[in-house]
This record gives C-alpha cells, structure tokens and sequence, in this order.
C-alpha cells in the first residue's frame, strides 16, 4: 500500500509529496511541529498535544493554517488513508511561502504538512528489556526549547553524537551542571529515597513532554512519589534508577551514563510500573484533558 501525505490542501503520495524552495520551513527552521502517537487507532493525548502546538504557535506568531476542529478531520483522514492502528503522526506547520526575508511576510498562508506511518506496537511487559545507554554532552540549543520548533540542529547533532558514542539518547546539560532533557526526550532519575524527579518547566529549559505530563499525572494515582526539580549527572549516577520519556518512545530505562552503570545497571521495577499503567492508559486514549486547555506554561 502506498503510504500518502497531506501537503497544504491535498492528499499526494508520500513519494512525491513536496513543498516550496521558499518555503520558511526550508529555508528558516520557521515552523513547529507535533508527534502524536496512535494506539489501538486512538490518538493518545490528541488535545493536549493540540494545546501545545497552539502555544508553539503562538509563541512564534504563526497563525493556524485552519482551525483545530478541521485540523483534527484532516489527521483523521491522513490516519484512515495510511491505515494505521497502531504507530505516529507528524504535524508541521511553517510561516508559509514568500520570497527570502527575514522578516514576517504579509498576508502569507501558513504551510501544513502532514505524514503518518505504522509501528509495530511494543507490549507494556518487555521481561528482556535491557534498557538504554546514554551520553551527557552540553545544552547547545538556543535559550527557548520550550517551543517545539523544527529547529533541531543542535538536537540532531547532541543524537549523533550518542549514536557514534553507541548510546540511544543525548543527555542535555546547561551551563550550571543540571541536565535539562534529551535531544528528543525528557529525563528522569529514582532517587534512593524512591522519589521520582524531573526537571521543571521554569526558565523554559525543556519541552513540557506531553508524556512527561502523564507520567505526572498517573504518579500521584499510583502511589508514586513525583518531585519537580533539577538533577545533575553525579545525581543521576548515584540513582536507583534514570529514564527517558516521549510519545513515540513513550519510557525507556536508561542503565548507563557516559559508560557507567545506573543503580544495578538493568532497568527497575519504577520504570516496570509507569510502563504498566502508562500502556493501559495509552490504550484509553491517553489519561490527559480531552479537551482544549489552552493552558500556557509560566514564561520565565
Ligand atoms: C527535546 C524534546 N524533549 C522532550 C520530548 C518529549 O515530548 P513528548 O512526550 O511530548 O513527545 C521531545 C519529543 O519530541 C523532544 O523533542
């Protein structure tokens, strides 16, 4: 079956679909995009993700290139032509097409672009899961990663890096010592004292993950002790357990930074629970508000 794409207005097929040489995407990063992950057919967290790009949208002053409720038709449609029950959805959103200038054009459509594609689903219950390397490297990017720019340079470097390096992720660190988050994950650790931690959303450091919410939201149900705050390396070395998070990866247990072991260098039974309830909660549709929020996150 031929996979097919939606590019400003039309369903093409995905080997021909194309945007414009001037397209601000293309030739500025000017855009912003979501990763939605489909489980069981259901978009897991569809608004909330919704709410997040309308906030990167806001951010950069880039207007909706149609409204939310024919947005959601449209990844409908992209879901039910690829077939996809199981797998992720990609939205790009650019400033549109207008000849090269810095600055706004007037008057310009924004571009919308979007692919979705299937995955094999991965059980809740992995009894041979190894768990993950990953490298520190400093925080390159620029000082507002809290909007989901397609400007991921830094980002895409700080992952080859852990690739040649033979790890999975990037752990990010800022000038101070702490790390922020991965080049395309969120990071946690278990403390000793079986508190869970990440860092905050303050001082727009990190990308407010969407599945970082949810593990938010499902520690407090599930007897889990969540405590928002910065941790360094050492910090992490010295943990029961460290973990990433993302719609696409959802949780992997990480078991060695920069070459040294995490805890008893194989993944946890913390890791082993937010995996069971989050799968349970994915398979729902996510756990997060169903409808728009619209909430922003405190500007720093
Ligand atoms: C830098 C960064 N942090 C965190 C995340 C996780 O966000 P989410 O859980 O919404 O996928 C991503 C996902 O792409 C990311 O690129």
């Amino acid at each position: 079956m031929s996979r097919i794409a939606y590019v400003n207005g039309q369903y093409v097929l995905h080997g021909e679909a194309a945007v414009h040489i001037e397209d601000r995407g293309y030739q500025f990063a000017d855009g912003v995009y979501e990763v939605v992950d489909i489980a069981n057919g259901e978009l897991v967290d569809e608004e909330p993700h919704l709410d997040r790009l309308d906030r990167s949208l806001d951010e950069l002053r880039i207007a909706w290139p149609m409204s939310r409720r024919a947005m959601k038709l449209v990844m409908r449609q992209v879901i039910a032509r690829n077939l996809v029950k199981n797998g992720m959805i990609y939205i790009q959103i650019t400033r549109g097409v207008a000849p090269r200038d810095h600055g706004f054009p007037a008057g310009v459509p924004s571009s919308l672009v979007m692919t979705a594609k299937s995955t094999k689903p991965v059980p809740a219950e992995q009894p041979d899961d190894q768990g993950i390397a990953v490298i520190s490297t400093p925080d390159i990017r620029w000082t507002r990663p809290d909007i989901k720019s397609v400007a991921l340079l830094p980002n895409i470097l700080c992952k080859q890096k852990a690739r040649e390096a033979g790890a999975y992720e990037a752990w990010l660190v800022d000038a101070d010592g702490y790390v922020t988050e991965g080049s395309s994950t969120n990071a946690w650790i278990v403390t000793k004292n079986n508190e869970v931690v990440t860092r905050g959303t303050g001082g727009n450091a990190i990308l407010n993950g969407i599945t970082r919410q949810a593990f938010i939201k499902l520690m407090a149900t599930n007897g889990l002790t969540f405590v928002e705050r910065k941790f360094t390396v050492a910090e992490a070395l010295e943990a029961k357990e460290a973990f990433i998070s993302a719609s696409t990866t959802r949780i992997k247990a990480v078991v060695r930074i920069d070459g040294k072991p995490v805890g008893n260098g194989h993944p946890g039974e913390t890791v082993a629970k937010l995996r069971r309830i989050y799968w349970a909660a994915a398979a729902e549709g996510g756990i997060l508000p169903k409808q728009p929020t619209n909430i922003r996150e405190p500007r720093a």
